[in-house]
């Protein structure tokens, strides 16, 4: 592979609306982002991804710009932004922002252009179409948050498409303007030397041919929009060379849609993107038609299956998000692990899993100190638009309100973006008012400030994990080394070594709350880390005590 400065990176991701509020009115912001960069320095991560703090009315949090080289006011000014790039270099951290242009805000000036008047020079910049002979809309797809995809424009007669919600028009990237001035944006924020993007669903950006009607999957007689249309390639192809190929900076792009053979076209040295997020591996509990009530059962072999075949696809010149969690899906600690084995070891156990892995690890902000999901009592105490959405299609498919408040009790987009707790104090330190979203109540156990006190804390395992990754006589190997995986069919353990020349490193995870006997037919030269204080050494057959992991050293 090429080598690249971002290929020892570790990433930290900030919901800046939950990270730190730092004047009180109960909405964090970009002032605290920085009282706590030092806090990130001492984790040891040197990349910020920021989930997005542009100008926003806030529909989906941000994800819905209406200026895209403004700040939001309830996070700050740009002055701030600019301070905030500045000190995180200072200290060695890259930030990266989030870049949303599959869709604007409706509040964003091109859209009240564009929905002006027919003949408006940015009518064409958003996707406009006749109402069918009989009055209804184009076609019968569903929006991801809701109801069709076609929302009805009274003042020019036309429907606009939205694959997001009503209020996150889609831009139409077949218009060459557009797309200019999207480049020119891009190019804006490169040059005030942050470290890359974080781009938002950008599969999205190529539309059908025509909108024909489509066969309803059951939801009110419309279809969930589909991503990663034929011909996308070649917008991805051109927003590449317009803007990111022209900077030392790195990509990673949310790519719903695309399957494991596009990668190599998609992402690596020659890709559009330079790593992708993919969902194989947090979507093993949902089924085809992507509803939430609608659970799948899994096992870790779906786990380890989705990991490794991903791990394969980039064996060459690939790379690739190692994530468990971040804004879009509850907490890790609850997904992978049964709620009475919660704990420090369990969760040492699971950060290890993913850390050594090739790619570049994301930690979401509250997972080094093992933050929980939320169980509000109430649907009103949720506030994440596609919570509210997935409740309502849980009652239409006959579910109670309590078996349909179930469903977002383990799948709400709310149960990460609870506020960061970061000490005892009222509102877990992250505010003195009361905060937009309900702090999780267990933030008197769960805190920074609990967390920084014990040597034993998850905190610092992350801290190592990062070390190991960023610095030491393994990170090359980290980087480079080659992936295999060991007892595949082994219900309980992940097992994976990764070699590089003669250096060889072995990681074995124990999901079960059972001790297990393994023979691997290896033997350890050095115990590089464990969640036990006895890590036994690896002489052919190891047994595995409840949610232990070791990572070996091989002879
Ligand atoms: C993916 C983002 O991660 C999510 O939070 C957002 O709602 C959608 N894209 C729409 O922008
Ligand atoms: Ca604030």
């Amino acid at each position: 592979m090429q080598e690249k400065w971002w290929h020892n990176s570790v990433v930290y991701q900030v919901y800046p609306r939950s990270f730190k509020d730092s004047n009180n009115d109960g909405i964090g912001d970009l002032n605290g982002i920085i009282e706590k960069l030092d806090y990130l320095k001492e984790l040891g991560i040197n990349v910020i991804w920021l989930s997005p703090v542009y100008e926003s009315p806030m529909d989906d949090n941000g994800y819905d710009i209406s200026d895209y080289e403004d700040i939001a006011k309830e996070f700050g000014t740009m002055e701030e932004m600019d301070q905030l790039i500045d000190e995180a270099n200072a200290r060695g951290i890259k930030i990266i922002m989030d870049l949303v242009i599959n869709h604007s805000s409706d509040e964003h000036s091109w859209f009240m252009e564009s929905k002006s008047s027919r003949t408006n020079s940015k009518r064409d910049w958003y996707i406009w179409r006749d109402q069918n002979e009989d009055g209804t809309p184009p076609n019968n797809l569903r929006s991801i948050f809701g109801g069709s995809c076609w929302e009805y424009d009274k003042g020019t007669e036309q429907y606009f498409f939205h694959s997001f919600s009503k209020k996150q028009p889609d831009l139409n990237w077949e218009n060459q303007d557009l797309r200019e001035e999207l480049y020119r944006m891009i190019r804006w924020w490169l040059d005030k030397g942050i470290g890359g993007f974080r781009v938002d669903a950008i599969t999205f950006i190529k539309k059908p041919e025509k909108f024909k009607p489509v066969i309803a999957d059951g939801q009110d007689g419309l279809r969930v929009v589909k991503p990663n249309y034929p011909g996308v390639g070649k917008f991805l192809a051109e927003l590449k060379a317009e803007s990111f190929a022209k900077y030392n900076i790195f990509t990673v792009a949310e790519a719903p849609g695309v399957e494991l053979d596009q990668l190599s076209e998609y992402s690596g040295d020659d890709g559009y993107f330079d790593m992708l997020i993919r969902f194989d591996h947090v979507d093993m509990d949902m089924d085809e038609s992507g509803q939430w009530y609608a659970k799948k059962d899994w096992t870790l072999l779906d786990f380890k299956h989705a990991l490794t075949k991903n791990q394969e696809a980039i064996k060459e010149n690939g790379w690739t998000a190692l994530y468990l969690e971040n804004h879009d899906q509850p907490r890790s600690l609850n997904r992978f692990i049964p709620k009475e084995d919660i704990n420090n070891r369990s969760a040492k156990m699971l950060a290890t899993t993913f850390f050594f892995l090739k790619g570049m690890p994301y930690i979401y902000q509250g997972q080094e100190i093992g933050m929980t999901n939320i169980e509000y009592e109430t649907i009103d105490s949720y506030n994440d638009i596609s919570s509210i959405d997935q409740y309502n299609v849980a009652l239409e498919a006959g579910l109670s309100k309590e078996e349909a408040l179930e469903v977002v009790h383990r799948r709400s987009r709310d149960n990460s973006r609870t506020p960061m707790q970061w000490s005892e104090e009222i509102n877990g330190g992250f505010s003195n008012k009361e905060p937009w979203l309900q702090v999780n109540e267990n933030y008197k156990q769960i805190n920074v400030e609990k967390a920084l006190e014990d040597k034993n804390s998850l905190f610092y395992f992350y801290q190592m994990l990062i070390q190991i990754r960023k610095d030491s006589t393994y990170s090359e190997l980290l980087k480079y080394g080659v992936y295999e995986e060991h007892l595949n069919d082994h219900l309980d353990v992940y097992a994976y070594s990764r070699s590089l020349n003669d250096q060889k490193l072995l990681v074995i995870t124990n999901f079960s709350n059972k001790e297990v006997h393994l023979n691997l037919e290896k033997r350890s030269k050095k115990i590089v880390l464990g969640n036990y204080d006895d890590t036994p050494l690896l002489n052919e057959i190891v047994t595995v005590r409840p949610y232990e992991c070791m990572v070996y050293e091989l002879d």
